[in-house]
């Protein structure tokens, strides 16, 4: 007869035997992709250690394995991608379209919006949210993106003069006041009351999720709950749902008293998915839009329209808030480009630091343009992301991706190709003047294919329109002493030792 212990040892061993089998086919499988040369037991997991060295670790690998590289993390590997041909494969695959686990850090706040959904639900709100970004509805966030920019510039007056500032917290908070706007419909005035609530959990929300993918420790589901990290997530993650619950709760009552008032007309109206009029005619919130939204007759849950509401306010400000912070960089350390940008300024305002910005106004800044072009091109606000398939996928030829396999775009890398971007480093806005023979993968700060970014014209009418106030208002020039930016690739590219410039009073005369 045998004994426990002789059971549990025999069990313990055919599990181990049978992981080490389905690993050394995984393995054989996944043969055809260079691999990043490893420590012998750990792999390349020890070559992960601060934000900071991610990109250079990555674009060691990039240029050791010719843009597509095997890099093994001990219980599973990633494929890291910059490779063009490879990159249009993934990235217009209707095959593979779930994101890597990693993801999974923020589904506690976001639940399954747009940006974690898994494929099936994917579609059914990409397609509910898709016309939430036409242009006829983003003509009336204008006047949004410019008061809160407009508050922006009166708070960094207190700045002009010293030899630097760090414009990185000024910008976010702006840009995290402009989504909340435009999202929610409520101002949170985040710029002018830095300790709310619930600007803090947004912060902090960012930071933690950031620290759980780079901590050995709070990775693992199963020790995750045992640090003070997890504590602190239960407690924003219910300050932000009760915010936006609050505020579902408050817009909804109002839709449908407006709704009772104006019964007779709205039956003899066309019916769209949302209610042509309120984009047409009034200033509303992506939040008013998927609550107008019918699906099947119905009309979407409370949690549902949650889930995507928080999810645009987490993919819609931190980015547009480092390009932002980029950008100011970039153009102080470049005065001829900032003299271009300036004169464009001119030429569609003259020296009017006031005049309300319109739509045809932000289509006319051609060259602002090229230059947030050139900023998300060497400072990708989201320098890598990253796919999982579910199954195997061949790629060509029989080689197949394993089920499993986490498929990183390495955007960074992509961007920054000397042979496609010749002297990668130089700020030069005048490459993109002329880009139609360039593959559409080789440049991808929004991505590309099916789930590529849905708020790209959100952001580069909310950045002109912010750049513009700033380069009528200010003078950017170096910080003193010269500031060198030291990336950091955390969900959204940083610098570890901020952004600072300097700034004067513009005279536009
Ligand atoms: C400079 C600004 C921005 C950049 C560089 C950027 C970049 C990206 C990238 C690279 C992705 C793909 C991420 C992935 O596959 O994991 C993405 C997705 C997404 N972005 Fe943006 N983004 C920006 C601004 C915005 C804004 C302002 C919004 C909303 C108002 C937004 C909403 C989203 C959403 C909802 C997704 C998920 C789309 C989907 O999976 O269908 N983004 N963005």
């Amino acid at each position: 007869m045998l004994s426990v212990v002789e059971v549990v040892t025999a069990l313990v061993l055919v599990g181990v035997a049978y992981w080490w089998l389905s690993w050394k086919r995984y393995e054989r499988k996944l043969k055809w992709i260079p691999k990043a040369p490893g420590h012998p037991i750990f792999g390349n997991v020890l070559e992960f250690g601060k934000s900071t060295d991610t990109l250079r670790v990555f674009s060691g690998y990039m240029k050791q394995c010719n843009g597509l590289c095997a890099v093994d993390l001990m219980v599973k590997k990633m494929v890291v991608i910059s490779d063009l041909k490879f990159l249009e494969f993934l990235l217009t695959s209707t095959k593979i379209l779930d994101k890597s686990r990693e993801y999974g850090f923020l589904h506690r706040w976001l639940g399954d919006g747009l940006l974690t959904a898994k494929a099936a639900r994917w579609r059914k709100s990409r397609k509910i949210i898709t016309p939430a970004f036409h242009f006829s509805i983003l003509g009336k966030f204008v006047s949004i993106y410019e008061s809160n920019a407009d508050v922006m510039i009166k708070l960094l007056e207190k700045e002009v003069g010293k030899d630097s500032v760090d414009i990185y917290t000024y910008v976010t908070l702006c840009t995290l006041d402009i989504i909340c706007e435009t999202s929610m419909g409520v101002k949170i005035n985040a710029q002018m009351n830095r300790q709310s609530d619930y600007v803090f959990a947004v912060k902090e929300m960012c930071r933690i999720t950031v620290d759980r993918g780079f901590s050995p420790i709070k990775q693992l589901d199963i020790l995750y709950p045992l640090t003070k990290d997890f504590h602190k997530e239960l407690r924003y993650v219910k300050t932000l749902h009760s915010h936006t619950e609050s505020v579902i709760r408050a817009r909804k009552l109002a839709l449908q008293n407006n709704h009772s008032e104006n019964d007779m007309q709205a039956a003899e109206k066309p019916k769209n998915i949302y209610e042509e009029e309120l984009g047409a005619k009034k200033k509303v919130a992506f939040l008013d839009l998927l609550l107008q939204a019918r699906v099947d007759g119905q009309p979407l849950p409370d949690w549902y329209i949650r889930e995507e509401v928080d999810t645009l306010m987490f993919e819609g400000h931190d980015t547009t808030g480092a390009a932002l912070s980029f950008a100011l960089c970039c153009l102080a350390e470049n005065q001829e480009v900032q003299a271009r940008a300036v004169e464009e300024q001119r030429t569609i305002f003259g020296k009017d630091t006031n005049r309300p910005i319109t739509f045809d106004d932000i289509q006319a800044m051609k060259y602002l343009e090229l230059v947030i072009k050139e900023t998300l091109r060497i400072y990708p606000s989201v320098p890598f992301h990253a796919r999982n398939t579910d199954m195997d996928v061949e790629y060509k030829d029989g080689q197949i991706i394993p089920k499993g396999t986490s498929l990183v775009v390495y955007v960074y890398g992509v961007n920054n190709n000397p042979e496609v971007f010749p002297n990668p480093e130089k700020f030069n806005p005048m490459r993109f003047e002329n880009m139609e023979k360039t593959s559409p993968f080789a440049y991808l700060p929004f991505s590309a294919g099916p789930r590529n970014c849905i708020g790209q014209k959100f952001a580069m009418h909310e950045m002109k329109v912010v750049l513009s106030k700033v380069l009528r208002n200010y003078e950017l020039l170096p910080a003193i002493p010269k500031h060198e930016v030291q990336l950091a690739a955390e969900t959204v590219l940083k610098s570890a030792n901020g952004i600072k410039i300097r700034l004067k009073y513009r005279n536009l005369n």
